[in-house]
């Protein structure tokens, strides 16, 4: 039986706590971590090389005996618009690959999708399961793509594929790797280092965010469910909290950190412009019973708890 499971993208922001969360239920023996770089704190197992490998992939299924694979290697949005040739072969191709070994070796994948699969035509408040698809980035056409691929590999090959549109993600232990949101964390260590923040976004902009505790739940919730319960092949959409960079920093400001903010948008404003202020998520709620915990006031008292840890180490 295959039981052992395999991590892409494994250090990155969500990758390094999903492997510690994969560790924690299943052992460190049966976790396989896949970067193109290596973490020298990791103490499991780890292979290096690159996505676009497709035999380097067949070999780690084979050689490890790999059952469900976590995809998380992606170039992120901001990232993205700045190489998107890049952008679209490591997404696109990255995914293939795996889909491909998913159908070949009977693989059962999760692979995330995000609020940037929507775009400037979509509607913005309460965003709904099912809706326009026009992202303006390289990073949300390959979301869009990738979505439809997952779904073409599940009704036409029966690949157990399941997805779910992240929002941005809040945690502490490892930076982000250069998305829209990112100010979201960055914010709290400049709050504590500093006290002052130049936030890249305008202070009424809202958009969903999460906190990671909730992300890493709810990849593995919806990985444990029936398979009959997943009616959305494409991705769920997935929600928590709303806010905009002004009502964090009150709210850092209510948590007894002194923060004084300034606003300098780049060229992320017209990114995040084209995002969900929202998001309506009843599908997961029903399907999979998803339900976040973490509201703004919790996540900004994990948030500042956690940066003071890492600061101390
Ligand atoms: N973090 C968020 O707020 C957020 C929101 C929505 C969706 N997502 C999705 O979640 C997934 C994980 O995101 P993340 O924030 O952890 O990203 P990240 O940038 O922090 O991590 C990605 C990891 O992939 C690795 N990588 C990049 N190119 C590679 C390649 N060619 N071969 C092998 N490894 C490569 C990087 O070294 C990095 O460790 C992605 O699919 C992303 O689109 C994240």
């Amino acid at each position: 039986m295959k039981k052992n499971i395999l991590v892409t993208g494994a250090f990155g922001q969500i990758g390094s706590e999903l492997i510690a969360a994969l560790e924690k239920r299943s052992g460190k023996s049966l976790v396989v971590a896949f970067d193109k770089r290596l973490d020298p704190n990791f103490k499991g197992i780890s292979v290096i090389g690159d996505i676009t490998d497709k035999e380097l992939l067949r070999n780690i299924v084979i050689e490890h005996n790999i059952g469900t694979v976590y995809h998380l290697v992606s170039l992120l949005s901001a990232v993205g618009e700045n190489n998107p040739e890049l952008a679209w072969k490591v997404n696109m191709d990255g995914l293939r690959n795996i889909l491909d070994l998913a159908r070949e070796y009977d693989l059962k994948v999760f692979w995330p999708s995000s609020i940037a699969a929507f775009g400037k035509t979509t509607p913005r408040e309460n965003t709904p399961q099912r809706t326009v698809l026009e992202p303006g980035t390289m990073y949300g056409v390959t979301k869009v793509a990738g979505e439809l691929l997952c779904q073409y590999y599940f009704n036409k090959f029966g690949v157990d594929v399941r997805s779910v549109r992240y929002p941005g993600v809040i945690s502490w232990k490892t930076l982000p790797g250069g998305g829209t949101t990112d100010y979201a964390v960055d914010i709290f260590w400049k709050a504590i280092e500093t006290g002052e923040y130049v936030c890249f976004l305008k202070k009424d902009t809202a958009l969903p965010m999460m906190y990671i505790d909730d992300a890493i739940r709810a990849t593995l919730e919806i990985m444990d469910a029936d398979p009959k319960k997943i009616a959305i092949r494409t991705s769920y959409n997935l929600a928590a909290v709303s806010f905009t960079p002004a009502t964090l920093a009150d709210a850092i400001r209510k948590a007894g950190v002194p923060l004084k903010i300034k606003y300098l948008p780049d060229f992320r404003q017209s990114i995040a412009d084209s995002w969900p202020k929202s998001i309506d998520d009843k599908s997961a709620r029903k399907d999979w019973k998803w339900k976040h915990q973490f509201d703004l006031d919790k996540m900004v008292k994990e948030m500042l708890r956690g940066v003071r840890e890492m600061r101390a180490k």
